[in-house]
């Protein structure tokens, strides 16, 4: 048995007290769809109905759904989140050569639609608590490089207009909104809240959403529930609804037969077979709320008290669905941690390489981003799908 002063002994530790929650199958995966006899109904109705592509009553019985479960008035169901974030971008008025403030730690999905817009993304670092956006450093940098001019702000040292920021709620927690949001308004900034990994999450009793302008949701395979592939646009202005529905549905004018376009549309709506299945999942997700919670629990419980090794802990408030879960060690353990589970069938993963590391994203505008940096150093995502807690239950 190596010592816990080596470093082989402390990874050594680490994965024994993840064998402890973990059960004894292998291979282990990051986050597991389940797929249930309800499903495949839902399914074989949508096949039998004839409906199965992006018209038909399934993708309106989902958007009515999401309705329900966030409390939002409008929802646009789409082939994938990251089209929702190009309809989002489009929809509070991301023009080529903006710039749009955008977290560095997070899935390239969040940045790329900027460009899809010709629009620059401009990073900025988050905050070790949530994970989001940092307000104060945010705050911060906008004293220093941005000024509010007639029609809108501006970054003055490359002298482009600043017309958006994003935000992540990373891993499901959600960011802190309220002080994101007075900043928006501050500096005149349209805000986008990327909650791909957030649903069910809740912050002060809301879901994420109540606070941007446009919100987005992903149903991705390895997400809470999933669609196959698919994701959501979430708004609360009837127009703005209205715009990017049109949009995200070829632009095309309501007729019975004939087929004209008013403008350059996009093909994003989401087909009914993916909305079909979505749906069946989504009656699921109080169940998988719950069983992710507990998994999070036993987490804490067996990292508790081991030198070096944090479990990441919402703050007070943010109440996460525990998309993924977070284990925080020292830098230098985080790779032969990853290599050691691979090893044995356990799938850990670091955060994904930081956006500004990336050869496209190189040379664009950002803030310092020390945070950034020292998460992804320390952070690793642990196995978190519901079925995991079912070790030991009855
Ligand atoms: C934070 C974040 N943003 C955007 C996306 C893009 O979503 P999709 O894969 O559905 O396009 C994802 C996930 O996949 C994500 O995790």
């Amino acid at each position: 048995m190596p010592s816990e002063k080596t470093p082989e002994g402390r990874v050594e530790s680490i994965l024994s007290r993840l064998r402890g929650v973990l059960p004894a199958q292998r291979p282990i995966v990051l986050h597991e769809p389940e797929i249930t006899d309800t499903d495949r109904r839902a399914v074989d109705a949508c096949l039998a109905s004839g409906w199965i592509s992006s018209i038909g009553p399934e993708i309106g019985r989902l958007e009515q759904a999401l309705c329900e479960l966030t409390g939002l008035p409008h929802a646009l169901a789409t082939v994938n989140g990251t089209s929702a974030l190009h309809l989002a971008l489009i929809g509070v008025g991301v023009r080529p050569d903006d710039e749009v403030l955008t977290p560095a730690l997070t899935f390239v999905g969040t940045v790329n639609p900027i460009r899809y817009q010709g629009a620059w993304p401009h990073f900025v670092d988050c905050e070790e608590a949530t994970l989001g956006v940092d307000p104060e450093r945010l705050s911060a940098h906008l004293e220093r490089v941005a000024e509010v001019r007639s029609h809108g702000c501006f970054n003055r040292l490359t002298g482009r207009r600043i017309a958006a920021l994003v935000v992540v709620h990373v891993l499901g927690l959600p960011a802190r909104m309220p002080e994101l949001e007075a900043l928006a308004r501050r500096w005149r900034l349209a805000l986008i809240e990327d909650a791909a990994e957030a649903l069910g999450s809740r912050l002060a009793g809301r879901h994420p959403g109540h606070w941007g302008d446009f919100t987005v949701l992903s149903f991705n395979g390895n997400k809470i529930i999933s669609a196959g592939g698919g994701g959501a646009l979430l708004c609360r202005d009837p127009e703005r609804a209205r715009r990017v529905r049109h949009l995200g549905t070829t632009a095309r004018r309501r007729h019975d037969w004939a087929f004209e376009h008013d403008t350059v549309g996009y093909n994003y709506r989401m087909p009914s077979l993916n909305a079909a299945l979505c749906r069946s999942q989504l009656a699921r997700l109080p169940r998988y709320l719950a069983a992710k919670a507990r998994l999070h629990q036993r987490y804490a419980t067996a990292f508790a008290g081991l030198p070096g090794v944090r479990l990441h802990q919402p703050p007070p408030g943010h109440q996460s669905n525990h998309w993924l879960p977070l284990l925080q060690v020292e830098p230098g353990l985080r790779d032969p941690l990853l290599a050691a589970a691979h090893t044995e069938g356990i799938q850990l993963r670091p955060f994904w390489t930081p956006i500004h590391h990336l050869p496209m994203y190189r040379d664009c505008p950002r803030d310092e981003l020390p945070m950034t940096e020292s998460v992804f150093a320390r952070g690793l995502c642990l196995p978190g799908s519901p079925k995991l807690t079912e070790r030991g239950e009855a």
